[in-house]
């Protein structure tokens, strides 16, 4: 940045700042966040926080000393929406008693715009309402808030526009996320992220580097976790004369581990059927990578995962593993798996508990089937009712209880 845009900028925030003492003459300019969802929820909740941070308010954990209240919302299953319903509905007597508390609800539950309408329906004390993809225009949204007090429900559908820029406020100790892309373009059949986080968009490799250098800079640090949906497709959307050649995931590890700096690097998530060799052997051969990978598969049914659409077979998923167990020995392996799809029979199910006694993971995340609607899943023949669901989650529980004794 030029001497006369960091003026302009400085500028703009003493602006800003000016106009929020206006309103809070008081010194109580706190704000407090809940956050609901994935990693990706919470580095954005880390850019929220950013933005309020450089207004001149302070954090709390005290919900009921707050003048700001973020909710920020995940779609992935109905568990994760009602949470949320419950919590904002019960800040009704709240907001009663507080008026000049500002509630902002945003995030991918209210990306979907029938999502949004119904929460301003029931919920009409709601300030603020905005989506993923406008999460960039927080700050004017605020201050138009503050300065004119018309509730606002702005849901943008152009995801091309990013947040990247946003000023940052890590909450989260030792280790600092770093966006490399965003959206996903998989569309497996149960999945809301697609339609509530869009297409892939993967970041500059040079952009990445600098918001790295910057952070090995600040020496608060010592793990790094880079972020996307599905990290493996990385680059895969970015023009090949930025680098010369095309910017792959591999490269951009690479790249990352040639950094000087005493930091350990690791990633989140991989897709199966895009983690390569190639990226395999930067894991093996860096001292900086951690040796540890979260690979979803899933289902362990060579039919459920042809429904699910996920484009790999449990076979392809065995070679991968047995190819980073033999690369990487003391490798920490991690999955996803969901009990209850649609079509999964008994027979089914137990391939999936045979698979996980094969690979034996260190840590399991086992959910049950939450119909999403608008996705192909949900209007598949053949739901599995809640009961069963539930039986075939706690076996999976159990199971890796008992392997993890061994
Ligand atoms: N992009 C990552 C995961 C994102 S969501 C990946 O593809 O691996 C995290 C996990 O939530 C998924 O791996 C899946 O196991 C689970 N999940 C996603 N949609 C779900 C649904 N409709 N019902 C139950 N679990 C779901
Ligand atoms: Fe959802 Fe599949 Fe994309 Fe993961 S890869 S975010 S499960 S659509
Ligand atoms: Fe949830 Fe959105 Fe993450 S749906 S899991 S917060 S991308």
């Amino acid at each position: 940045m030029n001497k006369e845009r960091i003026f302009d900028v400085k500028n703009n925030i003493n602006n800003d700042k000016k106009i929020v003492n206006q309103i809070y003459k008081s010194n109580n300019k706190k704000y407090f966040i809940t956050t609901y969802g994935c990693q990706l929820n919470v580095h954005e909740s880390e850019k929220l926080a950013g933005v309020l941070e450089e207004l001149g308010f302070t954090h709390t954990e005290q919900m009921a000393e707050a003048k700001i209240i973020i909710y920020n919302t995940c779609a992935i299953r109905e568990g994760a929406e009602d949470r949320a319903l419950g919590n904002i509905g019960s800040l009704k007597k709240f907001k009663q008693k507080n008026k000049d508390v500002i509630l902002i609800v945003c995030g991918c539950m209210t990306q979907q715009k029938e999502n949004a309408q119904k929460l301003k329906n029931m919920f009409p004390f709601i300030d603020i309402i905005l989506g993923t993809s406008n999460l960039h225009e927080f700050k004017s949204i605020l201050l138009n808030f503050i300065k004119e007090h018309k509730k606002i429900c702005n849901i943008n559908d152009d995801f091309n526009l990013t947040s990247e820029n946003m000023p940052l406020y890590r909450t989260s100790g030792e280790n600092a996320w770093v966006n490399i892309m965003q959206g996903c373009n998989n569309f497996c059949s149960y999945c809301i992220v697609p339609y509530v986080r869009g297409r892939e968009r993967s970041r500059p490799l040079k952009d990445i580097i600098q918001e790295i250098i910057h952070i090995i800079k600040e020496n608060k640090y010592k793990k790094i976790t880079l972020l996307g949906q599905n990290v493996n497709s990385y680059g895969n959307d970015l023009k090949e004369n930025e680098f010369q050649e095309k910017p792959t995931f591999a490269k951009l590890l690479k790249e990352i581990c040639s950094l000087e700096g005493d930091f350990k690097l690791t990633f989140m998530t991989s897709h199966p059927k895009d983690l390569t060799s190639d990226v395999i052997d930067v894991i093996a051969n860096n001292d900086k990578m951690l040796k540890e990978i979260h690979l979803p598969i899933q289902s362990g049914s060579n039919k459920i995962l042809k429904l699910m659409n996920r484009n790999y077979s449990v076979e392809k998923y065995l070679s991968i593993i047995n190819e980073i167990k033999e690369k990487i020995p003391n490798v920490r392996l991690s999955t996803d798996i969901i009990v209850g799809f649609p079509q999964e029979t008994d027979e089914d199910f137990n391939e999936t508990l045979e698979l996980l006694k094969k690979i034996k993971y260190d840590n399991v995340f086992a959910f049950m089937y939450s119909k999403r609607s608008g996705t192909p899943a949900s209007i598949m023949e053949g739901q599995v009712d809640e009961k069963i669901k539930k039986i075939r989650v706690n076996k999976v529980l159990q199971l890796v209880k008992s392997l993890s004794k061994k």
